[in-house]
């Protein structure tokens, strides 16, 4: 069967003073179409790492990326959007400036990317903000407007890494919402980087477990939360979620910290 990303076999070292150090070991992964894949693992175990090996902006030490059965491996794939952890909006653009511009990048005429730019502005409930700096708005409406700049593009592959790490608690599950209600409409395939096992399990059809040095899969877990609800609360009050949680904690191996 194809799959819309495929991963064999990735490996990555970086140069240490003493040496080279392995960060990641032998992953080998798949997403589907339309499926919502998460890799979760502690802090340091190699998710940005591979974020970037996966948008080709790294090149992994061996192994092949493949994005619908085309070999991109160390190449930027226009398949693939990514969010970054940071909103890293340009500050001297407005919102509407902001969103229009991965697709100026592609070449699109002004209006029409003005144009697509209005009608997302509606979709995320952002109307009215269009001319405002990212200076004026919430740090909410700032992950929701780089989240825009890639999705104005139409990648069939989103890629997110740690995009709701710094918001509250309540801002976070009403941005995790939207984005399963927008992505399951929309039908976009979705690997998601978090170090959030609860995030993992109320979000993902399927989660790849991580353990760190070096960072390997160790476990996968397809989730089934018996609920099509987009709604975070509702995934999260599952009688499943409990089950999922263990089973993930049981396996990422962290330990805690004795102070
Ligand atoms: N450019 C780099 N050079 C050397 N070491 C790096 C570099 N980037 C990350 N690392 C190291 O690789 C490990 C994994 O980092 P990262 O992929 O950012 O993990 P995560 O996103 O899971 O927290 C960390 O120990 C980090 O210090
Ligand atoms: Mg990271």
């Amino acid at each position: 069967m194809s799959h819309a990303l495929e991963a064999v076999d990735i490996s990555k070292s970086y140069l240490s003073p003493t040496g080279p150090v392995q960060i990641l070991k032998g992953l080998t992964f798949h997403a589907n179409a339309n499926e919502f894949v998460s890799f979760v693992g502690p802090s340091g175990c190699g998710k940005s790492t591979l974020f970037n090996i996966i948008t080709g902006l790294l090149q992994p030490d061996q192994g092949s990326i493949v994005v619908d059965n085309r070999e991109t491996t160390g190449q930027v794939s226009p398949k693939i959007g990514y969010v970054l952890q940071k909103d890293l909006l340009f500050p001297w653009r407005t919102v509407i400036e902001n969103v229009v511009l991965g697709l100026e990048i592609t070449g699109v005429s002004k209006k029409i990317a003005r144009e697509k730019a209005r009608d997302l502005l509606r979709v995320y409930r952002m109307e009215g903000y269009e001319d405002k700096f990212p200076s004026q708005i919430s740090g909410g409406m700032r992950q929701r407007v780089a989240l825009m700049r890639t999705m104005i593009t139409d990648p069939e592959i989103i890629l997110m890494d740690e995009s709701y790490k710094a918001l509250d608690y309540p801002l976070k599950i009403a941005l995790e919402s939207e984005l399963l209600e927008i992505v399951k409409k929309e039908k976009k395939t979705v690997v998601f980087i978090t170090h959030d096992i609860e995030e993992a399990v109320t979000m993902s059809d399927r989660v790849y477990v991580m353990k760190a040095r070096p960072g390997e899969i160790v476990n996968e877990i397809a989730v089934d939360l018996e609920t099509d609800s987009p709604m975070i609360p509702e995934r999260r009050m599952s009688k499943r979620f409990n089950d999922y949680y263990e089973l993930i904690w049981r396996n990422i191996g962290i330990s805690p910290l004795v102070a």
